[in-house]
């Protein structure tokens, strides 16, 4: 196991768009283990491959582990949203890539996602609520699209130079 460093925007390679994998192989279960350890270690509920510089469409997410609850990692390779609701809903994002920001976001509030697992089992589920949210940002960055990308133009830009200082902060 290991700590992957997270890049931060402006990082030119959280701009570009990741490729498919062959399959889950021991290599990708490993990179995996890696991010999962690496978001809790954040903390942060979602993490995608594209931001620890991996340009491979990966991703992992557990939104329910707190001092008080287990860890229920979900783990996808691949994800692709097969269905999603015409309902909207909205969440303040946040984003490990663009540190001590949050914004509203509105997503479609259901979504149901075909991905590959971390046994190379092809899976379909239906998400909603935080965890749809979730799913729909991590998917972005695979995309090379981060949570600010969905603001107006002068919120973006504001946030980002906010971000680029508390970096500049950061120890
Ligand atoms: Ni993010």
């Amino acid at each position: 196991m290991a700590l992957l460093p997270i890049l931060t925007a402006p990082d030119p390679r959280l701009k570009k768009k990741s490729l498919p994998v062959e399959k889950v192989d021991d290599e990708i279960k490993q990179l995996m283990k890696d991010m999962l350890e690496t978001m809790y270690d954040a903390p942060g509920i979602g993490l995608a491959a594209a931001q620890v510089g991996v340009l491979k469409r990966v991703l992992v997410i557990d939104i329910t582990k707190d001092e008080e609850n287990e860890a229920a990692p979900l783990c996808m390779a691949n994800p692709e949203i097969i269905w999603a609701s015409d309902e909207k809903t909205v969440y303040e994002e946040g984003c490990l890539s663009v540190p001590e920001q949050f914004a509203e976001v509105k997503r479609p509030e259901k979504v149901k996602v075909r991905f590959i697992d971390q046994e190379n089992e092809i899976r379909e589920i239906e998400v909603d609520g935080l965890l749809a949210t979730c799913v729909q940002h991590e998917m972005d960055h695979l995309e090379g699209v981060l949570f600010v990308d969905h603001l107006s133009t002068v919120k973006r830009g504001m946030m980002l130079r906010k971000a680029k200082k508390s970096k500049k902060l950061s120890m």
